[in-house]
């Protein structure tokens, strides 16, 4: 098998499960350079893995061996970036959100297009067992017509345990643009694009301190709205509710449930690449576990890559693609515009 050279721009929290898996869990990927802007980390990252090369950007993007550039960067950083390798000729695949401005994004998807290359952008984890055993499930009608569907993801926020949380409080930020991709993602695979949505937001906090060793006690400003509820309407007539927060210190309510016509499904952490799947139906009195019969359970972060690779090898569509993600950053967007203006927001973009 041939393997697609990798290029990994970002070396930080996030990066280490994406060396782990692109170097020894796929056999079609092989990281051939990693960059950041503290080349500390860079170097970290190429001496435990043995990546050949530590570069600039520059040098990475004028390296012909490199065909996928990873963009692991922070938010406000992955436009730029995905929009100079497509501009060198490179796929790329970016970190959730997959840019911070909706237009950004459109930008991105029609430059690939323009320039026949692929992008992809993460979450990958509805690629794993569980969603795809929940669409399974779906598609093959085990609760009748899907009707209604609820998304929670509500916590404190990640300033007790990320090293540099300041990010998740500027704009591009915010638990809807942080954790909402993996639900939204989630959400659009198991039951299609959505035609509108409405929305209210909130703040808790205006002021957070960081608990997180290297920076305790710093205090950040936080500029974005911490609570979100957000209300879908699918193209299929699905009606949906999301809460994301990060205003919430604790609280009892399922990640996603799908509600059909003939049962309900009990979905697992989309954040996640296993199950558990449970399924509760007009015949039986409890809910029952559904047996997990698909690869991919345990941290597989970079299957999209992966699968981007041999797209690219098979000359298909990427898997984990621009459209979805693009799809997904609009509906971020819709509700933020939605809660702001008061009005229904109606999606311009579909997969
Ligand atoms: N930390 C997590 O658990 C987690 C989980 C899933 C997804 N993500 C996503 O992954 C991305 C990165 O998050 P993180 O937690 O690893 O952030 P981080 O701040 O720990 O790391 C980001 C790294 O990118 C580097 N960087 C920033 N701008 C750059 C540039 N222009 N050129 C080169 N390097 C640059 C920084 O120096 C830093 O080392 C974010 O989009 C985040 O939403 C993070």
């Amino acid at each position: 098998m041939i393997k697609k050279q990798v290029g990994i721009v970002g070396c930080g929290a996030i990066s280490g499960i994406y060396l782990k898996n692109l170097t020894y869990m796929f056999k079609n990927t092989y990281i051939k350079a990693v960059c950041d802007l503290d080349k500390k980390k860079a170097e970290k990252a190429a001496a435990e893995y043995g990546i050949e090369e530590v570069y600039t950007l520059e040098e990475m993007l004028a390296d012909d061996d490199v065909a996928i550039i990873v963009n692991l960067t922070t938010p406000k950083a992955h436009y730029s970036i995905c929009k100079k390798a497509l501009e060198a000729g490179k796929h790329v695949y970016v970190e959730k959100p997959m840019c911070v401005e909706f237009e950004e994004g459109r930008e991105l998807v029609n430059l690939a297009v323009e320039k026949g290359l692929m992008i992809g952008a993460a979450p990958d984890t509805f690629l794993g067992a569980g969603i795809q055993t929940c669409i399974n499930m779906i598609n093959s009608g085990k609760i009748g017509q899907p009707a209604s569907v609820m998304a929670f993801m509500m916590c404190p926020g990640h300033e007790s345990w990320h090293p540099d949380p300041e990010f998740y409080y500027e704009k591009g930020g915010g638990p809807m643009f942080d954790m909402g991709p993996y639900y939204l993602t989630a959400l659009v695979n198991m039951l299609g694009p959505v035609e509108s949505v409405a929305g209210m937001t909130g703040m808790a906090f205006a002021e957070r301190t960081i608990t997180s060793k290297k920076k305790f006690g710093k205090k950040v400003e936080v500029e974005v709205p911490t609570h979100i509820n957000g209300i879908l309407k699918f193209k299929n007539g699905v009606i949906g509710n999301i809460v994301t927060s990060f205003d919430v210190l604790g609280h009892h309510m399922p990640r996603i449930e799908v509600h059909g016509t003939e049962g309900s499904l009990s979905v697992p952490d989309p954040n996640a690449f296993g199950g558990p799947v449970l399924i509760k139906t007009r015949y039986i009195n409890d809910w029952e576990e559904i047996p997990i019969t698909i690869p991919y359970e345990e941290n597989s972060r970079g299957l999209g890559i992966s699968d981007m690779a041999e797209a690219i090898s098979e000359g298909r569509i990427n898997k984990a693609n621009g459209k979805i993600a693009l799809h997904v950053l609009e509906l971020m967007h819709g509700f933020h515009w939605a809660a702001d203006t008061g009005r229904n927001y109606n999606l311009t973009t579909t997969f």
